[in-house]
């Protein structure tokens, strides 16, 4: 199992290119199962989430060309891939594909408008919090399937003549529900408004896909989104929106270390929120012609309070990377999550590195120490695992973190995007 080895205390000086937005590809991608025709992604990441979903999406008879070829490219950042979906060969998504990745469930919105019927494993539970899918069942009922759970897994059958437009209002706000019932609604007879629903640029980002492929959203990035059913949709070329959250990752690492980095192909106004915060943190932040270039000032790391909530609030996965630079903070501050309840895995990891966090509820207080010393950690899920390089960049010594499949999940070539700004980080093979 591959492990990163940190020497920290380095300034990190350089560019850094952001990439296409995991959370916004995967959902892409599953909208191929919409057409029969090929849907074409730009700037695609190369990550394992990514190539796992390749995988439940072949299932399903996806047919998948990475840059015109048909096989994987290994190398080079964000790629453009082709996903044509002739025929649907499977409606079923079994549990050996599902429990690997949470967001495979969400296949049963374009199954279920396709093909009138899925049938999808429940995902189970996960690192961060139990993630029921009530939500995504009680909107596909409102659209008038019939759900039934059975052996662990959701049957999902449309009514005859397809699933029919209705009004629906989450009780919460989900943003993979929200995905999903946009996309089933795509193909429904008459109109669909949801309301409350989540707000986030992958969801604009769907939407826009959606629209390029015939369908007639509108709405989306505001609470009420409304989806006009249309009979068929077709192919489409689209760009995947800059991965926020790896824009926030990096600018909070420079604020972490020090040093100055310019953050390439990114837009702030899809971390505006974060991006305020950080500037109280100390990070000085300019949007330049090629993304945002973040510079930390001098005055040290100054303690900000941040509460996570849905979009445009503070995102729930930047919790963690926030944490580890409060860690380093000349105050005490309070990090409450609210999205998800068990959230909280990289407190005792960075407490290894010397941090003071104690834990109350859903709220974290973090002491500000001097210094931090390098240590053996591992995480349990790949914003918590990144937090921990964050920690360790600045940390004293050498710092070990282990089980680094869950940064391959989410983060593109990061030991490389570090080592080009003049971080010591080194991935180890056994
Ligand atoms: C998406 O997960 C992201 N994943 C998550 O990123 C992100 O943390 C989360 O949104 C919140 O921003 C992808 O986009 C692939 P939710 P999702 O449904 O859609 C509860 C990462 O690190 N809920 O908005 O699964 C749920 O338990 C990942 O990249 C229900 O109660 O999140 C949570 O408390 C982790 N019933 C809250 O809603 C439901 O049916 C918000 O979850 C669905 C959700």
């Amino acid at each position: 199992m591959d492990r990163i080895k940190i020497s920290g205390g380095n300034e990190l000086r350089g560019i850094i290119p952001i990439s296409g937005a995991k959370n916004a590809a995967l959902p892409l991608m599953i909208a191929s199962l919409l057409t029969s025709d090929t849907l074409t992604l730009e700037n695609v990441p190369h990550l394992a989430d990514v190539e796992g979903l390749m995988r439940i999406l072949g299932n399903h008879g996806v047919d998948i060309a990475v840059n015109g070829r048909r096989e994987r490219q290994e190398d080079g950042y964000s790629r453009t891939i082709h996903f044509t979906c002739r025929t649907i060969a499977d409606t079923t998504a079994p549990y050996e594909l599902v429990s690997k990745m949470r967001a495979s469930f969400w296949v049963i919105g374009p199954l279920l408008a396709r093909e009138g019927r899925a049938r999808v494993s429940l995902p189970g539970g996960c690192a961060i919090g139990t993630r029921p899918v009530d939500l995504f069942l009680e909107g596909l009922a409102a659209l008038g399937a019939e759900i039934e759970i059975d052996g662990g897994y959701v049957n999902a059958t449309a009514p005859k003549g397809g699933l029919i437009g209705n009004h629906y209002r989450f009780p919460k706000v989900s943003v993979g529900a929200t995905h999903v019932m946009m996309m089933a609604a795509t193909l429904a007879n008459g109109t669909t408004v949801i309301e409350n629903a989540a707000r986030e640029p992958e969801v604009v980002d769907l939407a826009n896909c959606l629209n390029a492929m015939g369908a007639k959203v509108s709405g989306a990035g505001s609470k009420t989104i409304t989806i006009e059913g249309v009979t068929s949709l077709s192919g489409a070329r689209h760009r995947v929106l800059p991965d926020r959250i790896e824009t926030g990752t990096y600018a909070m690492a420079v604020a972490m270390t020090g040093g100055d980095v310019t953050l390439e192909g990114t837009d702030g106004a899809l971390l505006e929120n974060a991006l305020d915060t950080l500037r109280q943190a100390g990070a000085e932040i300019t949007e330049t012609p090629s993304g945002l270039r973040v510079v930390r000032n001098g005055n040290g790391i100054q303690p900000v309070d941040v509460v996570t909530e849905p979009f445009p609030g503070f995102p729930t996965d930047l919790q963690a990377q926030f944490m580890a630079l409060m860690t380093r903070s000349s105050g005490v501050s309070h990090i409450t999550e609210t999205i998800f309840e068990n959230r909280f895995m990289h407190v005792q990891e960075l407490a290894r590195l010397g941090a003071r966090i104690s834990l109350s509820g859903q709220m974290a207080r973090v002491e500000g120490v001097s210094r931090l010393k390098g240590a053996p950690v591992m995480a349990t899920d790949l914003r918590a695992s990144v937090s921990l390089v964050i920690a360790g960049l600045a940390a004293e010594g050498e710092t070990i973190v282990n089980r680094v499949y869950h940064l391959d999940r989410g983060f593109e070539r990061l030991e490389e995007k570090l080592t080009r700004c003049g971080a010591v980080v080194q991935r180890v093979s056994e």
